[in-house]
């Protein structure tokens, strides 16, 4: 079934949209060519969700991280050996699981603690856990690495990008998760990568709360309002978006408090809320190309992925936007758009276990390659 030399290994994403966990089996030759061989994922649920939500937004206990550490741990364990089963192979045939975690905490500036300064993340899903469960070894915890030495802890993808797409080309790989982040690949140009903004994370919100749905499927909702163009511009008076590269951004930013601040300037009608919003994801990725990729490089193509890849509403705006470069997705070169994360992170694994560096420091800001991530053998 697989080379002898090749690897069969699985990556684990949980991203920052806090919708569930994506696993995904690959297999990687010595080269490093990696082919997609299943996927699976597992979705939270409500009370889970509900209870990651409350953390990620400062509200929760020592004793609920402590606790969600080890059941997300149990629950990256189920959701691999679902995977296993759905593949129709054996735990003993997979060398690795490299998980991501669930970030509750991300905080790439520097805070002081009497006298003492330090930038902090924290992912959680405790890899002994998963590990145990599963019997296969396990590695996590990447981002710390990167952040002990100088960076930002982020973005990781970018390394796998290199891998996957290689740099024969300048192209822009877009993903749109609960942030979107940006990577870009050329010839000419060192890789270099950020944050964009929120990605889909103000669409879920609102359409939580105004139509008591986890997100905007297709667009649908957004389909049926129109942008309003004051809001728009109020809400792109944000300065992350005009801070310079490298930079990173999470919940601690676009937290409930901040998304309900801005509400209180919205337009009456919640569909418009959810076109605008959606029109803001589109604008905050556009402009982030104008300020600081353009004048770099023109990319030849943008490549989507992440959920936000299958709202239609954006994925059309942000076509209207770019006009004439191409808006491709990870589908149009065999990658699911919801499992490339998870694509990568088994690729990032790959070079943990071969004792290589896997960050790529001009674009988390690092002082030097690291060998980012923490094993649980087995
Ligand atoms: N069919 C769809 N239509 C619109 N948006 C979608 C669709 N499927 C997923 N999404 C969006 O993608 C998000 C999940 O994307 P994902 O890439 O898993 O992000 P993260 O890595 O932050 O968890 C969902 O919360 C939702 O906003
Ligand atoms: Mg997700």
């Amino acid at each position: 079934m697989t080379d002898t030399k090749n690897t069969l290994a699985i990556g684990l994403m949980s991203g920052t949209s806090l919708d569930g966990v994506d696993a995904c089996l690959v297999e990687i030759s010595e080269c490093c060519d990696v082919k997609i061989k299943e996927t699976y994922s597992l979705d939270y649920g409500k009370d889970i969700q509900t209870k990651l939500f409350e953390m990620a937004n400062n509200i929760g206990s020592i004793k609920d991280v402590c606790i969600m550490n080890f059941i997300l741990g149990e629950i990256y364990a189920n959701c691999t050996l679902e995977l296993i089963k759905k593949a129709g192979i054996k735990t003993k045939d997979v060398e690795y699981i490299a998980s991501h975690g669930q970030t509750i905490f991300h905080h790439p500036k520097s805070t002081d603690c009497s006298g003492i300064q330090a930038n902090s993340t924290l992912q959680i899903g405790d890899i002994s856990v998963i590990s145990d469960k599963t019997g296969i070894t396990t590695i996590g915890d990447f981002r710390t690495k990167d952040m002990s030495a100088g960076g930002q802890g982020a973005p990781l993808v970018p390394f796998a990008d290199e891998i996957i797409f290689k740099r024969n080309k300048t192209r822009a790989i877009q993903n749109i998760g609960g942030i979107g982040n940006v990577t870009l690949l050329s010839p000419d140009v060192e890789t270099f990568a950020f944050d964009t903004g929120a990605g889909n994370m103000m669409i879920d919100y609102c359409t939580k709360k105004f139509f008591h749905k986890p997100f905007d499927k297709d667009g649908e909702l957004a389909f049926c309002g129109h942008v309003d163009d004051n809001w728009l511009s109020y809400l792109l008076d944000e300065p992350y978006y005009r801070q310079t590269p490298p930079k990173t951004t999470g919940r601690e930013l676009f937290s409930s408090e901040y998304i309900e601040e801005k509400l209180k300037r919205a337009p009456d009608n919640p569909y418009d809320i959810i076109a605008t919003v959606t029109a803001l994801s589109a604008h905050s990725i556009f402009d982030a190309y104008k300020n600081f990729i353009f004048p770099h490089a023109i990319p030849e193509e943008i490549v989507l992925g992440g959920g936000g890849a299958y709202n239609k509403f954006l994925t059309t705006y942000l076509q209207k936007l770019f006009k004439d470069i191409p808006i491709k997705t990870h589908e149009d070169f065999g990658i699911p758009n919801k499992y490339k994360e998870a694509m990568a992170f088994a690729i990032l694994g790959y070079f943990t276990m071969k004792k290589l560096p896997n960050n790529i420091p001009s674009c988390t800001g690092a002082k030097r390659p690291v060998i980012m991530g923490k094993v649980s053998y087995q």
